[in-house]
């Protein structure tokens, strides 16, 4: 029988991406949103009060449904700038402030690296997933991905700071690799694959942790 393990995002192309991801024997399924504090310090910390929120938000579920106390995970990530002292970070999504788009976000990054040559571009994706049940935290697996931030962007693929982040072993920006190929090297995907294996190696030694 499929893992039934649910995804807290209210990002439908990130939920898509999980599911294409997670291939024969474990079924991932969306949730309704669920407003949710991101108050922590760090990615692992956001990772984890969103999963809990998600996680205590169905406790209400009526018993039997598949919606008691389900395997759930969440997910936060973000840009780590060397030269920034690690900005934009946990503030990724909202670094030109409130509401800013994308554009206003790169355009941003690349005014604060302005000065900086490009040796020192350095910078890395990270994410960190959470999963959960019943309220607690299971397990934490995060994944970063090293690369450097462009002088103007390129391509026109993904999403957010994909257009500047450069990966030195492909010779491209993130805009510039197919969704297969982004998965494959990204900070998402590699954290996933960690969940994945966790999920395959705990049901595979019969544990309790509630699979
Ligand atoms: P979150 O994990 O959805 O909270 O993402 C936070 C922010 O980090 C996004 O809004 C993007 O600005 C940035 N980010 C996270 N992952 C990626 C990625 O794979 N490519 C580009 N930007 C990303």
């Amino acid at each position: 029988m499929a893992v039934r393990l649910y995804c807290a995002t209210s990002n439908a192309g990130k939920l898509l991406e999980f599911q294409q991801a997670a291939g024969d024997g474990i079924a991932i399924h969306g949730l309704p949103p669920v407003p949710c504090p991101e108050s922590g310090a760090t990615f692992e910390e956001n990772a984890v009060l969103k999963a809990v929120c998600y996680s205590e938000a169905l406790r209400g579920a009526p018993e039997g449904s598949p919606l008691a106390s389900p395997l759930l995970f969440a997910d936060d990530s973000g840009l780590v700038v060397d030269a920034l002292e690690g900005a934009p970070g946990i503030h990724s999504a909202r670094f030109a402030g409130p509401g800013a788009d994308d554009a206003a976000n790169n355009s941003l990054l690349l005014e604060k690296l302005s000065h900086v040559p490009g040796p020192r571009r350095t910078a890395s994706f990270v994410c960190c997933i959470a999963l959960s049940r019943g309220g607690g935290v299971i397990q934490t697996f995060q994944a970063e991905v090293k690369g450097m931030i462009l002088d103007e962007q390129r391509g026109s693929g993904g999403f957010g700071y994909d257009p500047l982040f450069y990966l030195p072993e492909l010779g491209r920006a993130f805009a510039e690799l197919t969704p297969e190929q982004k998965w494959m090297h990204s900070h998402r995907g590699h954290a996933f694959e960690q969940l994945l294996s966790w999920l395959r190696q705990t049901e595979e030694g019969g544990s309790t942790a509630g699979l």
